[in-house]
């Protein structure tokens, strides 16, 4: 049987190019989405399979842990258990920090930091007893250098790779690692929904002149899930044409 590889967020702009990649690759891919979005999963995984990918397709709100629990187990009774985690989804609430409000805050920071708590929670205990597992956080560069209106979305990211950095530690005698992909500015609904003149001048300033592909960023997901990447765990991987070097 496949392994199973879980994508949060799965059936977004980076998620979906993850979960092809990962089909592609032979992995049993489980698409996570928010509860609100049942219709749209199911286009999603109708048109994919058009496409000759089978893809399952699974409700939960990440920020609340209960129903990440339940997620989880009815994984692993339809499909198995978790050996991948991929920690993708993600929401922007841009505002300059002086008219930022608390509900602003606190819905990044639950549904971008927070989750990864109480998914990777779910699935981590496995992880160890069976010797294998691979969690990547998909962060973003604006967690490593801030931005102008993300404090709230810059904090969650950069949350996301000090729990990659535990976690590595915590499964590196276990074969389990844990990594973080830090993308740049990737063409998908998210970032399309700037203001076109912000965005224009955002990618004016990166070395390749262009947006990432989300294709790029399942390139390298692909590559830290595979069994032939187990020496690689703690990393913080930049995919972001050049914007940012540390
Ligand atoms: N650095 C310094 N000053 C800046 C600035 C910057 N980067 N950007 C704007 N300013 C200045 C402006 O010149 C302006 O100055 P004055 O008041 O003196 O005229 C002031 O700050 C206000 O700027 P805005 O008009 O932009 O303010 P606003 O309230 O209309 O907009 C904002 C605020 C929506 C946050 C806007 O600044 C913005 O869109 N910022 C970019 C946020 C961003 O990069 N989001 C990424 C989303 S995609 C994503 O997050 C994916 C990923 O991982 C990369």
């Amino acid at each position: 049987m496949n392994r199973v590889a879980l994508v949060t967020g799965g059936i977004g702009g980076i998620g979906t190019a993850i979960c092809r990649r990962l089909t592609s690759d032979g992995w049993r891919v489980v698409a996570n989405h928010h509860p609100s979005e049942q219709e749209a999963a199911q286009s999603w995984r109708n048109d994919l399979a058009g496409e000759g990918f089978e893809i399952a397709t699974i409700a939960c709100d990440v920020s609340d842990f209960a129903d990440c629990e339940r997620m989880v187990s009815e994984i692993a009774t339809r499909h198995g258990p978790v050996s991948a985690l991929i920690n993708c989804a993600g929401i922007t609430r841009d505002k300059t920090f002086k008219k930022m409000e608390a509900s602003q805050w606190n819905a990044v920071i639950d549904v971008n930091l927070n989750s990864v708590f109480n998914v990777t929670r779910q699935v981590w205990e496995g992880m160890l007893e069976a010797g294998f597992g691979r969690v990547i956080n998909i962060s973003s560069v604006n967690g490593q250098r801030g931005q102008f209106g993300q404090a709230n979305y810059a904090a969650a990211k950069a949350g996301m790779h000090g729990i990659t950095m535990t976690l590595a530690q915590e499964g590196a005698s276990k074969g389990v690692t844990a990594n973080t992909i830090s993308p740049g500015y990737v063409e998908t609904a998210m970032t399309l929904a700037m203001r076109d003149d912000v965005r224009e001048a955002i990618v004016a300033s990166v070395p390749m002149r262009r947006m990432g592909q989300p294709e790029e960023i399942a390139n390298a997901v692909a590559f830290l899930v595979d069994e032939a990447s187990g020496y690689i765990t703690g990393a913080n991987l930049p995919v972001n044409g050049g914007l940012f070097m540390h």
